[in-house]
């Protein structure tokens, strides 16, 4: 991949994105539910980006549209029954269309959440293939008689036969496999009882599957979040996992039957394919691709940069999910990110990540008591300014933190069954987007309670206060992603590091190569409390010099003014200095 400016027209419009997850039951509710819908994203879309680079607004690229399908929501929308609709608690098909359309006038990207590893147990599918055994949908979903059961010969055979093997379901802390009753066999939920397997063998499924994906593209989406990706193929013997040490997220086993088989990539490829054919002339047109991020759901970077494919011939990114393990150390983050360049396949292209719908934001995941803030702009530089593309999640960006729920407030059956350990439970980042100081946040306004409770501070911490402020998060954020607009290099740019973690210092530079006369920009990032004087000395050797030999100026930071030279040579505690140089 080139990375000349000058040929900025043939980089994927992927590659250059900014992507914003939104969780649609919390982003804006429109008729008063106290659910947010697609009509509430849509008149959101300005804050987002209003395609003229106004104050007011965000600026991101692109959206991930977490699940609206029809649903009976047991796990809020990755429950499908439906795939070619929309969920009327959501809105309806009309509106999906209306948003793809507003989107696109703005220049905002959509992408939307397909989960085709489980449908709901009310599918219709589901509904058909558990009517019999003789169903011709019966295979379709993964079942199994299960073993004989133990001393039945005691009890004359009467009783259930045992669970076929040792998988489990993450949200229910039991066994995955489910009796059911009438047809007498189990059948696969790994997640909840509720969700219940597709079997991806089965040549029929695959093609009704990849019917869905035409679907939606046929109606312009530009690509999809996959869910779990590596858990669509199973054993094909059903093999009891081996025990593991690990306790979350893997529940002491070693997921090599049930997730991560090898026959998952030929999936991957023929939906790559299948995506390809939408953006037939994609060399000439890049900003035609359709795409497919997949989340693998594994804490193995490794085996989630395989998803590319080695020929990047499988997703055009898997899911990084490195820095959402990360303790706050610019050493740690440091490895993590050269542990995913150095994992992805020659010519994949990275990507980063630090909150999502799973887990804690790191907003409070990074908590110190009168530095929270100051370490959120640490780690928003970070994630805006490094080789590859960021992926932000709704309300990171005005510092939204982690809710404690009370019990009679849960609804996530993860939260439900791991109660009163709160680590697990995920209604804490769940929380509905506090737009303005009213008594629901601006979230809904007719009065009803929304879905899950606002946090007190949002009277103070939200868009309408910070939007003012000009030394807001928010305006944070905005000016970082204006940089990356403004500055090309931030997007496409080569990076060197120049301070791996000594110190507590991250530092890096981005530039393009020299005949380009495109300028260079340097970051540096204190992770750490302290002051470091002279910050400078702590340049690796091989870049010492040729820093030196630069004039740089200041570009953006937290401790100092825009255009200025470098000036004090003190990085003060969780300073972020961006300095470009003019080649
Ligand atoms: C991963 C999704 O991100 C998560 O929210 C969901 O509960 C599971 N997959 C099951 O679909
Ligand atoms: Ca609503």
């Amino acid at each position: 991949m080139s990375n000349r400016i000058r040929d900025l027209h043939k980089v994927p419009w992927w590659q250059r994105a900014v992507f914003y997850q939104i969780y649609p039951r919390s982003f804006q509710d429109t008729n008063g539910d106290g659910i947010g819908d697609l009509p509430g994203i849509i008149r959101r879309l300005d804050y987002l980006n209003d395609g003229a680079q106004n104050a007011a607004s965000l600026g991101v690229d692109a959206l991930w549209i977490s699940p609206f399908y029809p649903s009976p929501m047991t796990d809020f929308g990755y429950d499908i029954k439906d795939y070619t609709d929309v969920d009327a608690m959501f809105g309806s098909l009309q509106d999906f269309k209306t948003l793809l359309t507003e989107a696109h006038k703005r220049n905002i990207r959509v992408i939307i959440d397909l989960v085709l590893n489980h449908t709901s147990d009310q599918h219709p599918w589901f509904i058909e293939a558990s009517s019999s055994r003789d169903s011709p949908r019966r295979d379709w979903y993964l079942w199994h008689p299960g073993r004989p059961p133990r001393f039945g010969w005691l009890l004359g055979q009467r009783r259930r036969p045992r669970k076929p093997n040792n998988w489990l379901a993450i949200f229910e802390l039991k066994g995955a496999w489910w009796w059911h009753r009438q047809t007498r066999e189990y059948y696969l939920g790994t997640f909840t009882r509720s969700q219940p397997e597709v079997n991806w063998r089965n040549l029929e499924l695959r093609e009704a599957m990849y019917d869905v994906m035409r679907f939606w593209l046929d109606l312009g989406v530009d690509g999809y979040r996959l869910d779990v990706v590596n858990w669509f193929i199973k054993d094909d013997q059903f093999r009891s996992n081996p025990w593991s040490m690990v306790m979350s997220p893997d529940l002491f086993q070693e997921h090599i039957y049930d997730r991560n088989r090898p026959e998952t990539h030929d999936i991957c490829r023929r939906m790559r394919t299948l995506t390809d054919e939408y953006a037939p002339d994609a060399r000439r047109r890049p900003n035609d691709e359709r795409i497919l991020v997949g989340e693998v759901f594994s804490r193995n970077a490794g085996l989630a940069a395989e998803f590319h494919g080695y020929n990047n011939d499988e997703l055009h990114m898997a899911f990084n999910f490195d820095f959402l393990y990360q303790p706050w150390s610019a050493r740690a983050f440091h490895q993590s990110i050269m542990r995913w360049y150095d994992a992805i396949p020659a010519g994949a292209w990275p990507n980063f990540t630090l909150s999502n719908h799973d887990q804690p934001r790191h907003y409070g995941r990074y908590r110190k008591p009168l530095f929270t803030e100051a370490r959120a702009r640490v780690a928003a530089a970070m994630l805006l300014t490094l080789k590859g593309t960021p992926f932000l999640y709704y309300g990171e960006e005005i510092g939204m933190d982690n809710l404690p729920i009370r019990r009679s407030d849960l609804q996530d059956p993860f939260g439900k069954k791991t109660w009163p350990i709160r680590k697990f439970g995920r209604d804490p980042e769940r929380t509905p987007m506090q737009w303005d100081s009213s008594p629901f946040a601006g979230f809904t306004e007719h009065g009803r309670r929304p879905w899950l409770p606002i946090p007190r501070n949002s009277v103070r911490r939200n868009v309408e206060v910070q939007r003012e402020d000009p030394r807001s998060l928010l305006n944070f954020y905005r000016a970082l992603i204006a940089a990356r607009k403004k500055h090309a290099v931030l997007q496409i740019g080569e990076i060197t590091f120049l301070i791996p973690g000594t110190r507590n210092i991250l530092a890096y530079r981005r530039d393009v190569q020299h005949d380009d006369g495109s300028p260079s920009i340097a970051v540096f990032l204190n992770f750490g409390l302290r002051r470091v004087l002279d910050f400078q000395r702590y340049l690796h050797p091989s870049e010492r010099e040729r820093f030196a030999e630069r004039n740089w100026t200041v570009l953006f930071g937290t401790h100092r003014d825009a255009g200025n030279a470098v000036g004090l040579p003190t990085l003060q505690a969780c300073e972020v200095l961006l300095l470009v140089s003019e080649n």
